[in-house]
């Protein structure tokens, strides 16, 4: 396992070596500050905003938040808040959020789908935060380091949302192989001890989204989370024709949307037209969650779900010590 004093700063003394990971239609600011007073990063996607200004409100809300809690609560690790910003030609608000997190000196930048650009890594930089990127291979990893990030965010199979193919023990090995900077593994890590084998292979942190749609702050449905307790690893159905792009999503909301499953992954690659005709909504209607769903069985409070994580993971590091 990596000594944690190698990672920056921004990523010391949290309580537990975990960035929750940012979830479109589901990670809002009152998930986030809770996942930050639990001693986590907290993470949400710029996009959830639906305007820049009011990303600009959310990030003038969450610091404030976080920065009186730990004005009263001075002995516990506040973690701190990471924005993904999809760098894409279609999103078009990119450089107006990345100018607000940048004057709101966002301490994590997650970048997804290109790499980021040199510049944006500088200004980033010069306030001493840092940009993580997120990549499913090896190609995708070395073109992130080649344009300077500080870190790699490892989305292996079996992740909710976009996710790759590929193992974590696969993935992680081979990445390591090129890379000796901070990586945090993503795909299918709900429990505590997850997060510690994430370590034990290689990952100085592990990246969690699924495990907190079922959190009582989460902005999803009541359905949806519903769905979540309910599902075996066997109903997350992975296609590339609800976005576009490959990724993994709840069989029950796919078929409530009246999609043939059987047939989906049949005919011409990317997106189907299913919305016009059943009136469903990606991400909305349509569910995303990971293979991680299987170890779910209850909502809780984030604070309850971190204080859970911790025990299993200790836990686990007993159980490895009593094996040594
Ligand atoms: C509902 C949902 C929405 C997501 N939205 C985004 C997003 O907007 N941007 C992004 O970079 N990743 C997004 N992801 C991927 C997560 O950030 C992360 O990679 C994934 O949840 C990790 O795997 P796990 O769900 O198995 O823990 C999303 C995942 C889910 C489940």
């Amino acid at each position: 396992m990596r000594e944690q004093t190698t990672l920056p700063s921004v990523l010391q003394g949290l309580r537990l070596p975990v960035i929750a990971a940012p979830m479109f239609t589901v990670s809002y600011p009152e998930l986030v500050i809770a996942q930050c007073q639990a001693g986590i990063a907290g993470a949400f996607p710029a996009l959830n905003a639906r305007r820049p200004e009011l990303l600009d409100q959310w990030l003038t809300q969450i610091k404030q938040t976080l920065s009186e809690y730990q004005s009263q609560h001075p002995d516990k690790p506040v973690g701190p808040i990471a924005v993904n910003q999809i760098i894409h030609h279609s999103n078009q608000r990119l450089e107006e959020d990345v100018e607000i997190c940048l004057r709101h000196e966002v301490p994590i930048f997650i970048t997804s789908l290109r790499a980021p650009m040199p510049e944006m890594i500088q200004a980033v930089h010069a306030y001493g935060g840092i940009v993580l990127h997120d990549v499913i291979n090896l190609r995708h990893a070395l073109k992130a380091i080649e344009a300077g990030v500080d870190g790699l965010i490892l989305v292996a199979a079996g992740a909710g949302g976009h996710a790759g193919t590929l193992s974590p023990f696969a993935l992680i090995k081979e990445i390591r192989a090129h890379y000796d900077g901070p990586i945090a593994l993503a795909g299918a890590i709900s429990t505590g001890e997850a997060v510690l084998a994430a370590q034990i292979l290689g990952a100085d942190l592990a990246y969690m989204g699924t495990r907190f749609i079922a959190s009582t702050e989460a902005q999803a449905s009541a359905d949806y989370k519903q769905s979540i307790l309910q599902a075996g690893a066997s109903d997350i159905i992975y296609t590339d024709k609800i976005s576009g792009v490959h990724g993994n999503y709840l069989r029950q909301s796919l078929e409530r949307a009246g999609l043939d499953l059987e047939n989906l992954n049949q005919g011409p690659k990317g997106k189907i037209e299913y919305s016009k005709e059943q009136g469903a909504k990606a991400w909305k209607d349509i569910w995303g969650a990971g293979q991680g769903v299987a170890a779910i069985h209850h909502i809780l409070p984030t604070a309850e779900i971190v204080n859970q994580l911790e025990a299993e993971y200790r836990a686990a590091l007993d159980a490895v010590r009593r094996f040594a």
